[in-house]
């Protein structure tokens, strides 16, 4: 049975408005419909509304204004706050607002209620919710996507971020686990203290123990004095440990010794001293099947799996594509001090894709179109000629070709001021292959 008490519906876009009234009222319930923030305030200082959904890009004011009004009028009061452009930093707000639920547009009406149901229910538990009121201004935002994949993500973070809890970010190459891991740390209490990223794939293991924990002068050959371990280091602080899944066995009990007793011992040393990280892990392994495997002690994956963050490949949220690579074209305009626009037909190709290398990939590819675009032009011609030698087809060079690559690579070369690794980034291939190209050219 639908509450009988009316819900409070605020949107501005009228067929959307009407869509979800009409919906609303088929499924029993009693709505009143607004189209402005000023609106809104009106009904909700002269009335109460035990629910009340609202769009969140509305006018001068948004939906976390209402959010706040709805609260103040009703502490009890569940908003579901809906939007087309949602962020991290907006989820986060929502959440600290004590917004009752998110839903990325475009969602099923189903969805919405069942949010409302699930609302319902609460409101007969009376579960009572005391959260802060206070919901910031929306900032810039460093983590793009507005895909119901994302804001799943973003509410996830939102909940996890202030505790302490080890987190396990799983996804493919460039999906964004870095990203993630930092996000955790600056919207924890952790944000003063240090955030120091550890690539366990890189580091040998013999060097892994020293490098985590500390060594004492002398301890083994080549420490000619004392060394202070990463987990010392970020005391206080995050601690992000990059593909976990290579590390081996002795050194996974190790980290396992660690992560029960929050004590270090540093190599050589005789007393172990206690300190205050965070772990948050990565990979782009398949742990799970690593533990079955008998590859990943079970009782490790364990305590890194606390809270699990999957994020998904670019191709599952395409509808984020026009955003990301908006974002990342601005980014390299001003990097590189350019005025470079993507065209509607370069936007069709970015989107239809398959980007095995994830936002990554994408990032980097902007970034080459960026500095190389005739006339400050990206489109399809443009796009399709960067995939295809970002695939690394080494094509017959005819000498127009080979004047076409020296062109491009003294652009990139000029536009990044003569860095060679940056260069190569930009250019999709190994630095050794940029020297030699640069050899051949006689540019050495
Ligand atoms: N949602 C996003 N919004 C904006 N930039 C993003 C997003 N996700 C990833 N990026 C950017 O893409 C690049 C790759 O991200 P990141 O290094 O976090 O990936 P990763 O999952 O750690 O990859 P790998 O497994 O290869 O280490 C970074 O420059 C990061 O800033
Ligand atoms: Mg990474």
């Amino acid at each position: 049975m639908p509450i009988s008490a009316p819900l409070l519906l605020v949107e501005d876009d009228n067929s959307v408005r009407h869509t979800l009234s009409t919906f609303l009222d088929l499924e029993g319930y009693r709505v009143e419909a607004v189209s402005s923030t000023r609106a809104a305030m009106e009904k909700l200082l002269n009335g109460s509304y035990p629910i009340v959904i609202s769009d969140i890009y509305l006018d001068e004011r948004t939906g976390l204004d209402v959010l706040r009004a709805a609260k103040e009028s009703n502490d009890q009061c569940r908003v579901i706050l809906m939007s087309a452009r949602g962020s991290m930093e907006t989820v986060m707000a929502a959440t600290r607002g004590g917004a009752f639920e998110y839903l990325a547009k475009p969602f099923e009406l189903d969805d919405l209620l069942h949010a409302i149901q699930k609302a319902e229910t609460e409101i007969e538990g009376a579960a009572s919710l005391d959260r802060e009121t206070d919901i910031d201004d929306l900032p810039e935002t460093e983590m793009i996507g507005s895909s119901t994949k994302m804001i799943d993500i973003y509410k996830t973070l939102s909940q996890v971020a202030p505790t302490d809890a080890s987190v396990l970010i799983t996804g493919e190459t460039g999906t964004g686990k870095e990203l993630v891991a930092r996000m955790i740390h600056t919207n924890s209490k952790r944000l003063v203290g240090p955030f120091v990223a550890v690539d366990c794939g890189s580091i040998a293991s013999s060097l892994l123990e020293a490098e985590l924990f500390g060594a004492m002068k002398g301890s083994y050959t080549g420490a000619d004095r004392d060394r202070v371990g990463v987990f010392e280091t970020a005391n206080k602080g995050t601690v992000f440990l990059d593909e976990i899944g290579e590390i081996d066995p002795p050194f996974q009990l190790k980290l396992l010794r660690f992560l029960q007793e929050r004590e270090i011992r540093p190599v050589g040393a005789n007393r172990a001293k206690q300190v205050d990280v965070r772990v948050v892990a990565a990979t782009n392994r398949d742990l799970q099947k690593m533990v079955d495997e008998g590859k990943f002690r079970e009782d490790l994956w364990f305590r890194l799996n606390v809270v699990r963050i999957q994020l998904p490949p670019l191709r599952e949220r395409r509808s984020d594509i026009p955003l990301l690579s908006h974002f990342f074209l601005r980014k390299y305009n001003e990097r590189y001090d350019l005025n470079a626009v993507l065209t509607t037909s370069g936007q069709k190709l970015l989107e239809e894709q398959a980007w095995p290398g994830n936002v990554r990939q994408l990032q980097h590819l902007i970034e080459r179109l960026v500095i190389l675009a005739p006339a400050g032009r990206i489109d399809g011609e443009a796009v399709g000629e960067a995939l295809a030698e970002a695939a690394g087809e080494e094509v017959a060079v005819t000498e127009s070709l080979k004047d076409t690559e020296r062109e491009q690579i003294l652009k990139v070369l000029e536009a990044t001021g003569n860095n060679k690794s940056r260069a190569a980034k930009v250019l999709g291939i190994e630095r050794k292959t940029l020297y030699r190209k640069l050899e051949r050219m006689g540019l050495q």
